[in-house]
């Protein structure tokens, strides 16, 4: 691919009609979206044709880059809904990715998936609320591909809503073991690994630990906790180049939201209702989750320290 764009220098002004072609050509081998080729030809009008092309070969070469490459990433959750999505697009970045995640045949069939596409990954089979596993999870990975660079803490439950008074112990002790000390333990267990690498955490909360939804107590505390849990160990952590950070997204449509709508009892409604508590009309999709984890795991990132990124449509933007 190198090749082909420095042989383009060599004589620029007689590949300059079909220079739009020759990067369109170029993008779809390297998979990245094949609208950038218009900003690249724009870009490329306003220069000197020569010092163009060496600007356009820069900026095309960065952005070709796979922004994960050579990148080992722990993903939990990652046997369904967004762990899985961004397990896939942690792998076409080029990640290596271990797949956590408690049910087997989702963990493995996200393994294949990502195989299929050509990518590298293996299942562990891991239960965050036990702090044995998570030991397991990194040592495993770490014994298969040598280092650990990212660990996304995602995996997540939601309990049937109750009223606070209501509440029991082992409901309450489900949700914060699995959403909030998973996450803590987790990340403690990575932390040896992370600095070796000067790695990245990124964990799932939610716009419900930021403001809260009836019915849900232990589920919003537990992201709550994850929000306040991120800034704590980022602030803790920044010094070994370490960045921790979490995602609080909106509603997702994913197997958990979708138990969410069928739990009421007009599902049809309950998902009308639900999609209308959205400025942007709609719930997002677990790949659009994805692409926000892989701002902030990447490079991309560098002065996201302990932020809660918010990506739910806007529906913490209204007041009513
Ligand atoms: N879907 C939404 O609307 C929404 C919104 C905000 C935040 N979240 C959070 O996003 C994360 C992912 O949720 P999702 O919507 O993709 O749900 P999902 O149900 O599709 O996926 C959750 C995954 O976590 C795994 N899991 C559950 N308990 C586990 C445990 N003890 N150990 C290991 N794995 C376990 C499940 O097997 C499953 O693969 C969760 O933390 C969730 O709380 C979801």
């Amino acid at each position: 691919m190198i090749s082909r764009v420095l042989l383009l220098n060599k004589d620029a002004s007689s590949f300059a009609p079909s220079w739009g072609a020759v990067i369109l050509r170029i993008h779809s081998q390297a998979n990245p979206p094949a609208t950038s080729a218009n900003t690249y030809l724009s870009k490329f009008r306003l220069y000197d044709q020569e010092i163009a092309y060496i600007v356009a070969e820069k900026q095309f070469l960065d952005e070709a880059k796979m922004k994960l490459e050579n990148r080992v990433a722990i993903i939990t959750g990652a046997g369904s809904g967004m762990g899985r999505a961004t397990a896939i697009l942690f792998s076409q970045e080029g990640a290596k990715v271990c797949v956590a995640d408690a049910n087997e045949k989702n963990g493995l069939e996200t393994v294949k998936l990502i195989k299929d596409k050509g990518g590298d990954a293996f299942f562990v089979h891991t239960d965050v609320r036990k702090e044995e596993d998570l030991k397991k999870m990194v040592r495993s990975t770490v014994d298969k591909y040598g280092k650990l660079d990212i660990l996304f803490n995602n995996a997540g439950v939601l309990e049937k809503p109750t009223n606070v008074e209501d509440i029991t112990e082992d409901s309450w002790n489900k949700t914060i073991d699995t959403d909030l000390k998973g996450v803590v333990l987790g990340t403690k267990h990575a932390i040896p690994e992370l600095k070796k690498t000067k790695g990245a955490v990124i964990s799932t909360a939610s716009h419900w630990g930021v403001r809260a939804y009836p019915g849900y107590a232990a589920y919003n505390a537990a992201k709550a906790g994850v929000i306040s849990f991120t800034m704590t160990a980022a602030l803790e952590l920044i010094k070994d180049g370490i960045r921790v950070n979490c995602i609080a997204p909106g509603g997702v449509w994913t197997p958990m939201c979708q138990g969410f709508v069928q739990a009421s009892a007009d599902p049809v409604k309950a998902k009308k209702q639900l999609e209308s508590l959205y400025p942007i009309g709609r719930m997002s999709e677990p790949e659009e989750i994805a692409r926000a984890v892989l701002f902030l795991a990447s490079d991309d990132s560098p002065l996201c320290v302990g932020t809660c990124l918010v990506v739910d449509g806007g529906s913490l933007a209204r007041i009513y």
